[in-house]
């Protein structure tokens, strides 16, 4: 079939990532550790929030910067909660329906979402796990022995992908760091099969008191200064919760969602209303 074997493994920094895939679905990648849209990696902002036009340069920074420390602040910050999240997201995908497809985890990060879907048993397809920050898919190759998951370092709202490429989609925690939203759901439409499903987790903040005020306590005053310690990046954490609370509610996403091309949207609220799983089915 003419697939090349990545099998996890990166085959140096500027090794060929996807070369043809099935069917030549896939055209040929290459990591690259330059920085996109020319923006210098070095230098760094401390206002949480940048403006629209540079969020893409300064996202890829930022996490260029975090990786090594990501998981850890994740397990750490959320007491290993993200990890039920993460199962809950991979649940909603109804891959079982298509168990040798494939699947794209977007936005993948240190790819955890990716390997929570290629490691369920009776999983016998690909997943590709497609993030434009080379340094977090690097750190994320350690959990990929012998795992069916492929990195590729690529853009989510300009994906190398041909249309209707996969079986079903994922996004964990990314969507809300896109430049533009609205690009990033059709650009994932598009490379998705008709009746393919799109799961969505994203943070949220809850209504309920007196939850909402613990919570809220947390995630503005405790989860910042820990992040900062533990990272030892300035604004990464100050950045978290300024980006959820200038996100969408989850109304306003299952809304964008269907005007982006899917239809059987739905969302529930995860822990009380600190994440929300969205889903959708490409028309
Ligand atoms: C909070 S992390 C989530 C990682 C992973 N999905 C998880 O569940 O932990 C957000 C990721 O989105 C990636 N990202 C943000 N904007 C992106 C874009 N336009 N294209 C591709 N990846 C993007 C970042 O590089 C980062 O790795």
């Amino acid at each position: 079939m003419g697939t090349a074997s990545f099998g996890g493994k990166f085959q140096g920094r500027r090794a060929a990532l996807l070369a043809t895939g099935a069917g030549g679905t896939f055209p040929r990648l290459f990591y690259t550790r330059e920085p996109i849209y020319g923006m210098p990696q070095t230098s760094v902002r401390t206002s949480a929030l940048p403006a629209s036009e540079e969020k893409a340069a300064h996202v890829r920074r930022m996490f260029s910067s975090i990786a090594p420390r990501y998981d850890l602040l994740n397990h750490l910050l959320s007491l290993n909660i993200d990890r039920v999240w993460r199962r809950r997201a991979v649940d909603r995908l109804g891959w079982e329906s298509n168990p040798s497809g494939t699947y794209l985890d977007s936005c993948a990060g240190t790819l955890d979402l990716a390997v929570e879907l290629a490691r369920r048993p009776g999983f016998t397809g690909r997943v590709v796990g497609s993030d434009f920050t080379y340094a977090m898919l690097e750190h994320g190759t350690d959990k990929l022995a012998a795992i069916a998951v492929e990195p590729a370092c690529a853009d989510a709202m300009l994906l190398p992908f041909a249309d209707e490429a996969f079986d079903g989609a994922t996004v964990g925690f990314g969507v809300r760091n896109l430049a533009d939203l609205d690009v990033g759901l059709r650009e994932t439409a598009r490379v998705l099969k008709a009746g393919a499903r799109f799961v969505v987790l994203e943070f949220t903040t809850p209504g309920w008191q007196p939850f909402r005020g613990l919570y809220l306590f947390y995630f503005l005053r405790v989860l910042p200064a820990v992040g900062r310690l533990v990272s030892r990046h300035d604004s990464a954490y100050t950045y978290l919760p300024e980006s959820v609370r200038q996100f969408p509610e989850p109304l306003e996403l299952a809304a964008r969602m269907e005007r982006a091309g899917f239809a059987d949207v739905g969302w529930t609220t995860l822990s009380g209303g600190i994440a929300a799983l969205h889903w959708g089915t490409k028309r």
